[in-house]
């Protein structure tokens, strides 16, 4: 992680080199001057995404207990379903796709977009930076690579489409509040449990996530050059700024939040755990 120092010596006889490697940076052969435990936020986030990554791995490919027929309650892994792969009932848009392979996770229509959503996102961008790529771990911690040409070159310019994938994840979040709506039902009609309180939960919390975006900032209130002409614009821009200050927590909020309801959902639907029933 420090920069070694057979690489400072050589960097000053190679002026291509940057970062910190660069010549016109301090010459320090300490890895860091900081003595607290920098490094923990780097692992903790490494544990939370890792963690994230595997459970929501195994749960897309699975292709169980995702659907609960008798209170219409859909995993947000495997929405829409849209594929004859899907069980009766499940899929609210129709299939119009046949039989998958079982390679083939029954969300994959929208699986990438949201998998690049959240990786092109400027938090998490920051997150995994640190964490798993250590460029650099923390502020004032020298990152091991010699060479930083920042997100201009493929693949990380490709990071620039995080503004285009917002759109998408309005969609999904629409397709996410269809399925919420539509799971107030019971047997007998309308009817609410505890699982409608998850998937109600979850939706308000990837609304607010997408909401506080940079890009719908930007979107809302960007390249206006007066704001007492588009007062609308404004008050929206305003209300997104507030959300946009929490865009951290909102992103590791909304990662449990989609992992409890994906494990509620697979109790109930597996009948390990039987729905607290309030109505029907
Ligand atoms: Fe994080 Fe857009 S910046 S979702």
């Amino acid at each position: 992680m420090s920069a070694p120092a057979t690489d400072r010596n050589a960097e000053q006889h190679d002026n291509g080199r940057t970062g910190v490697f660069s010549s016109t940076r301090a010459q320090l052969s300490a890895r860091t001057l900081r003595t607290d435990r920098w490094w923990i936020p780097p692992v903790l986030t490494a544990i939370g995404l890792g963690a994230f990554v595997a459970y929501a791995t195994v749960r897309s490919f699975v292709r169980t207990a995702y659907w609960v027929e008798e209170y219409h309650y859909l995993t947000p892994f495997y929405s829409p379903c849209l594929s004859d792969s899907c069980v009766p009932g499940s899929s609210h848009f129709g299939t119009p796709f046949p039989e998958l392979p079982m390679l083939v996770p029954l969300g994959f229509v929208v699986l990438p977009f949201l998998l690049l959503f959240r990786l092109t996102c400027y938090y998490y961008r920051k997150a995994y930076y640190r964490a798993f790529w250590l460029s650099p771990p923390a502020c004032a911690v020298a990152e091991p690579h010699s060479k930083y040409s920042g997100e201009t070159r493929f693949p990380l310019i490709v990071q620039n489409a995080h503004r285009y994938l917002f759109y998408a994840a309005v969609v999904i979040s629409l397709i996410n509040t269809y399925d919420a709506i539509t799971a107030f039902h019971s047997p007998g009609g309308f009817g609410f449990g505890l699982g409608n309180v998850v998937l109600v939960v979850n939706v308000v919390a990837l609304w607010a996530y997408t909401l506080s975006c940079h890009s719908c900032r930007h979107i809302t209130g960007g390249r206006l050059k007066h704001f007492s002409a588009h007062p609308v614009r404004y008050w929206i821009w305003t209300q997104v700024s507030k959300l946009n200050t929490r865009h951290m927590q909102l992103a590791w909020i909304t990662l449990g939040t989609l992992v409890f309801t994906d494990f509620y959902v697979m109790l109930v639907a597996s009948g390990t755990l039987t729905d607290l029933r309030f109505v029907g």
